[in-house]
């Protein structure tokens, strides 16, 4: 091979790997922050995704998912113990994780 050649090997291999380890899907994100004390269609700690699917929009999950103390009364919520994942989550996860949320809809 030559050199070009071989740098080109190189940026696919590390672009695969990269892609590979990124946090691609809403199941992915799932797992990685929130499978813990939310489970799909159970209650877990906290409500099951298809409990959430079936009462909420977009900008109310969201706005849990980034900051749920400033959330947590208007959802009807006495406390809230779950953590911020404002700055865990990029802008793309937290669209992947609330269409996998919202893709449980009538599913309980
Ligand atoms: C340490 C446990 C914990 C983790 C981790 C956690 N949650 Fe929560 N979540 C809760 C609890 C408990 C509530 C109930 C209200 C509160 O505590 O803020 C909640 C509430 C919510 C709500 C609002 C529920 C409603 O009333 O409609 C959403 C949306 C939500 N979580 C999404 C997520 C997502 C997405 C993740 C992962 C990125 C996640 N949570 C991670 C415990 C957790």
């Amino acid at each position: 091979m030559n050199n070009i050649a071989k740098s080109l090997f190189f940026i696919i291999l590390l672009s695969n790997l990269i892609y590979a380890s990124s946090l691609n899907t809403g199941e992915k994100v799932f797992k990685a922050y929130c499978w813990g004390c939310h489970h799909e269609t159970s209650v877990a700690f906290g409500p099951s995704f298809a409990e959430i699917a079936n009462k909420r929009d977009v900008s109310e999950i969201q706005g849990h998912i980034v900051s749920p103390k400033s959330t947590y009364k208007q959802l009807g919520h006495k406390r809230s113990v779950m953590p911020p994942f404002g700055e865990k989550l990029s802008q793309k996860e937290l669209d992947l994780i609330t269409e996998f949320i919202l893709s449980f809809k009538d599913k309980n």
